[in-house]
């Protein structure tokens, strides 16, 4: 071995260290896919219904206010865990028509306080955001967010 780095070292080192970290870089990559397909996401629930209701979050841009799953605006509460807040575990039919009667009497109009548009939805529009929020809240999150609130 020579004392001092050869070219030829230092491409070694160049090549062999840019493939090491690219195999582990694409193998992270494959880890996160897979994990997100098959172990944090509830594709089985993956209903109709929540597709519909996903377009209606994006079509009335909810996030330019809220947050969902820590992403979006931090104007209004954090929504991926709102289903859990309003009790679906225990009683889905009262969280469901708690969260329906709730997005139909916006604005509230009370003083002080920050205030949501009325979107006009229908009944069926609102149950296909109800299933969606539904089915966020039961992604496998990690525990986030750490407390109730989000
Ligand atoms: C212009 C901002 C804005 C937009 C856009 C908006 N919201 Fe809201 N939303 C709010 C505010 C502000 C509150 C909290 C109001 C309050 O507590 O009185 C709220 C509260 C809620 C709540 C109750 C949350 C809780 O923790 O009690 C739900 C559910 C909700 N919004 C759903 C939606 C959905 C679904 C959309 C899209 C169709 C949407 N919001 C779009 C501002 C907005």
């Amino acid at each position: 071995m020579s004392e001092r780095l050869t070219k030829s070292a230092a491409r070694n080192i160049f090549y062999g260290g840019t493939i090491f970290f690219l195999v582990i870089f694409f193998g992270l990559t494959l880890h996160s896919h897979n994990y997100m397909l098959n172990e944090s996401t509830n594709m089985d629930e993956l209903t109709p219904s929540v597709v519909a209701g996903k377009h209606i979050w994006e079509r009335h841009s909810c996030v330019n206010c809220h947050t969902i799953l820590g992403e979006g605006a931090y104007f209004a509460p954090e929504l991926g865990n709102v289903w859990v807040r309003y009790g679906g575990k225990e009683d889905p039919e009262g969280a469901r028509d708690m969260l329906k009667a709730w997005m139909a009497a916006q604005p509230s109009g009370i003083e002080g306080r920050r205030q949501m548009p009325q979107f006009n939805l229908t009944d069926q529009e609102l149950d296909e955001l109800v299933d969606f929020l539904k089915w966020t809240s039961e992604i496998d999150t990690q525990n986030w967010p750490p407390n109730e609130a989000g």
